[in-house]
């Protein structure tokens, strides 16, 4: 008999049942004897003990499934060792609901804080495997992450969209793409649809070198331009700013995000009015594409492998295009940023792509 527990946790994406129905096909193949119980709302479940035994059925017809079917929700790491408003010490509550089961293995697919609060169980002793789940392909130690190339289509399409109306009337667009702190999805989504300027967190960027880009596609002939800005991205002055500045500047921030502050800087400097669009939440949403289909396939099927295995304590990763067990001792905490000095920073600027810098 194997017991496992299943636990969403964060901001969603597309391919969260995706991964844990292959966890379930591929326990269902190895034992016929096993209990699935699924946490309700992320680690608010497990707290709480909140969770539904569920069966093969529930698992079934739910590959191409946005969401996920048992729910999530953000509990911050930094606040797990905090007693919730009535004094209930929550790492402790999370690790008595775990024995009260006699769960052989608690399975949580999240991102970065996610991972982080999965290496705290594992460090108190519950058997832990974590799945790298995030559209902002952020997770250390994995090539990629679930979510990110079904973020990737949309972000691009709302780009593509853009792309024929800016086109039409000779207009400058900012589309914000969504990525947290990192920009794996503006740069991929960007490059994917043809944006002339991307501007990403990892690369601050010069007001007047990002007019400059729009300034030499006019004087080519060029009436339209297309900015794919990351959510994240920061002004070469914001980037020397002390963390206690960059505050008290968010606290008078008068835009709704950085991209309208780009637009307005654009318009005050040379006249151009610049329209913004924010996919936003569409990015996370719907079904998860074919790569995120099988990725997660794989990576649901090694995750029943190491727990017939009895192999916990582990990040399933893709790693040089193989699927790998990687201690999360190792990886926790840490995040993936795109280097500035990578070959597709390089080829991307060597076909005149402007990032701002
Ligand atoms: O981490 C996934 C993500 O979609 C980020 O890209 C984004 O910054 C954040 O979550 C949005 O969070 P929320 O859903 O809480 O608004």
């Amino acid at each position: 008999m194997k017991r496992i527990g299943l636990l969403t946790s964060g901001g969603d994406c597309q391919a969260l049942n995706a991964a844990m129905r292959g966890v379930v096909k591929g326990m269902s193949e190895s034992t016929s004897e096993l209990e699935v119980y699924g946490f309700l709302n992320g680690y608010k479940g497990l707290i709480y003990g909140n969770y539904k035994l569920l069966t093969s059925a529930d698992f079934s017809g739910i590959l191409t499934k946005g969401g996920t079917i048992i729910g999530s929700s953000r509990q911050p790491f930094k606040l797990m060792r905090t007693p919730d408003e009535k004094g209930l010490d929550k790492v402790e509550a999370m690790k008595q609901n775990y024995y009260k089961l006699n769960l052989d293995c608690l399975v949580i697919l999240g991102g970065n804080g996610t991972q982080k609060t999965a290496n705290l169980l594992r460090e108190e002793g519950l058997h832990i495997i974590h799945l790298p789940k995030t559209i902002d392909n952020d997770i250390y130690g994995t090539d990629v992450t679930f979510g990110f190339q079904s973020a990737i289509n949309i972000a691009c399409d709302a780009i593509d969209c853009i792309h024929t109306t800016a086109a039409s009337h000779d207009r400058v667009f900012i589309v914000e793409v969504m990525g947290h702190k990192v920009g794996w999805l503006t740069l991929y989504a960007g490059m994917a649809s043809g944006a002339d300027i991307i501007l990403l967190p990892e690369i601050p960027y010069d007001i007047d070198k990002v007019i400059d880009g729009i300034e030499k596609r006019k004087a080519a002939g060029k009436g339209f331009t297309i900015l794919a800005v990351a959510e994240g991205a920061i002004s070469k002055k914001d980037a020397k700013l002390s963390k206690k500045e960059l505050k008290k500047k968010m606290e008078q921030y008068k835009y709704p995000s950085v991209s309208y502050e780009i637009a307005d800087l654009i318009n005050k400097k040379t006249g151009i009015e610049v329209r913004v669009t924010v996919p936003g939440h569409t990015q996370r949403g719907g079904s998860p594409c074919p790569y995120d289909r099988v990725l997660c396939t794989r990576l649901g099927a090694e995750a029943a492998r190491s727990i017939m295995d009895e192999e916990y304590g582990c990040m399933i990763a893709m790693v040089n295009g193989k699927v790998k067990r990687v201690p999360l001792g190792e990886v926790a905490g840490k995040l993936k940023m795109v280097n500035p000095d990578s070959q597709i920073i390089k080829q991307a600027k060597y076909v005149g792509i402007s990032f701002g810098d």
